[in-house]
């Protein structure tokens, strides 16, 4: 499924938080990795799993929801998968990306489903608290630290004795935790209620398909938005 949602990619792009697992982005694109740290942050905080060496060094450090190095209308594709969830703005963040890439393009997402992964005993995150996200302002960030709480309660179970200092300690550094849990249609809800909004200008195609079935481990679902030519 990975493979099919880039399938269809032409053009140069980027990857935004590949980690040591890149998407199957054909050979004849050109590429650049993007990612919130620099490769010895990446080393250093490695996932379970993840070997030091298949670290992919990215080319541009930025984050998804701000992509600012990246100048509007330049980019053939966008492509992240299983980073979404790590935005405290997800619909500033689909926005952002998606003004990023010229006519024709193609953002292409892959999301954890919340029923497959450690998310599984947390809430699923409201629309209107993903609205509230994008229209309140929240300097203080607030509104991020119920997430943290739970977070390190009910994902990342921390004991009771360290629960408290480790969630106010990963708030205070900003910790790209999953900040909201979707389901696909809970995912696609959302991208209709940007399309509603205006915020997907010149939208021409909503590709996208529920996780397999749990019995083949599968514990993502993919989203393909391409703009017209
Ligand atoms: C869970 S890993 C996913 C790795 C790989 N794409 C995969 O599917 O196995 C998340 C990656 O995204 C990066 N990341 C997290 N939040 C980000 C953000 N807002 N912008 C850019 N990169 C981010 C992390 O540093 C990490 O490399």
């Amino acid at each position: 499924m990975r493979e099919l949602s880039v399938s269809r990619l032409k053009g140069s792009g980027i990857e935004v938080g590949a980690g040591a697992n890149p998407m199957p982005i054909p050979l004849h694109c050109q590429i650049k990795y993007v990612d919130i740290f620099d490769v010895s942050q990446l080393q250093e905080h490695r996932y379970d799993g993840q070997e030091s060496l298949d670290i992919l060094r990215p080319d541009i450090v930025a984050m998804l929801g701000k992509l600012d190095p990246i100048a509007p209308e330049s980019l053939d594709f966008v492509v992240a998968c299983h980073v979404i969830e790590h935005t405290r703005d997800p619909i500033a963040a689909i926005a952002d990306a998606w003004d990023k890439i010229k006519r024709g393009g193609s953002l292409v997402l892959v999301v954890p489903e919340i029923s497959r992964t450690f998310d599984k005993h947390r809430a699923l995150t409201e629309l209107d608290h993903l609205i509230g996200d994008f229209k309140e302002s929240d300097p203080e960030r607030m509104r991020d630290m119920q997430h943290f709480q739970e977070f390190y309660a009910k994902a990342f179970v921390t004991p009771a004795e360290s629960y408290v200092a480790t969630w106010k300690e990963k708030w205070a550094e900003d910790f790209p935790i999953h900040y909201h849990t979707w389901t696909h249609q809970s995912f696609m809800e959302m991208i209709d209620w940007m399309m509603s909004e205006s915020l997907l200008p010149g939208l021409q195609e909503a590709w996208s398909r529920p996780p397999l079935p749990a019995d083949e481990g599968c514990i993502e679902f993919w989203v393909v938005l391409r703009k017209e030519e």
